[in-house]
């Protein structure tokens, strides 16, 4: 099983302020220092987080791999094909969502997607269509000849009930092993945090999860407590140079 790093909303947290820090390479890099198997981020057309010169960097200084989302777009087609990262994500992308909603649907669009396909293998880039657990969008991405799919883990993350995720994890199930006998790879993401991950993880099939938001949660409330140490220091430091 591999962990592939979403440094997206380190970007976000930059972008409120319009400034350097927090960098998204940096977290990219402590991230792969940790075990990461590789980064992925996601440029949105709007730019609200990760920005091009980001994706730049990050694709030229991390010693792993670099796993590009999004829009099957042409804009975005046209980057990753100068880019040429290790893989590129398709995911639907709607201007006013906060995420990614929903899976992105392949039935509807085949043609198209199969264009934008070739265009990216001609760069030896691998191609990945982020789906719902949905019999239908899967056999569509077999017969379009993606290399691979992830999994819309995201309602399963959201789910009260106990017995509704049962329902939508054995759907997940289902369609991880449907998707594995066709000779797609199988990934998964969207909503993934420490509690919820392991019965994704015991899904046989599934070899490569993307996970984000709630590595920058855990992030900020493991590194919290040592940042205000280090500036306590800094200010202890400069009242004790006015005292002397
Ligand atoms: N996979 C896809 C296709 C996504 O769009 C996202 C969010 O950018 C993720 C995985 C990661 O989701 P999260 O940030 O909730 O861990």
């Amino acid at each position: 099983m591999r962990l592939f790093v979403n440094v997206d909303h380190v970007a976000t947290v930059r972008e409120a302020r319009k400034t350097l820090e927090p960098d998204p390479l940096k977290a990219a890099l402590l991230a792969e220092q940790a075990g990461a198997d590789g980064i992925t981020v996601h440029l949105r057309e709007d730019r609200r987080h990760i920005q091009d010169h980001d994706v730049v960097r990050i694709k030229d200084q991390i010693q792993t791999v670099l796993n590009l989302e999004m829009a099957a777009v042409d804009e975005m087609v046209e980057i990753a094909s100068r880019l040429r990262p290790y893989q590129v994500s398709l995911v639907p992308e709607k201007r006013q969502e906060l995420t990614t909603e929903g899976g992105l649907d392949v039935c509807s669009q085949k043609d198209r997607l199969l264009k934008i396909k070739e265009r990216l293998v001609a760069h030896g880039i691998l191609f990945s269509l982020f789906v719902d657990a949905d019999a239908k969008q899967i056999e569509a991405s077999h017969s379009i000849g993606a290399d691979s799919i992830e999994i819309n883990t995201g309602l399963y993350t959201e789910l009260k009930d106990p017995g509704d995720v049962q329902t939508e994890l054995a759907k997940i199930r289902v369609g991880a092993r449907q998707a594995a006998a066709l000779g797609l790879r199988v990934f998964a993401g969207h909503g993934l945090n420490i509690q919820n991950v392991e019965a994704i993880a015991a899904i046989p099939e599934i070899e490569e999860l993307n996970i984000g938001h709630s590595l920058v949660a855990q992030s900020i409330y493991n590194g919290m407590g040592n940042a205000v140490r280090e500036m306590l220091k800094s200010i202890a430091q400069g009242a004790r140079s006015v005292a002397n």
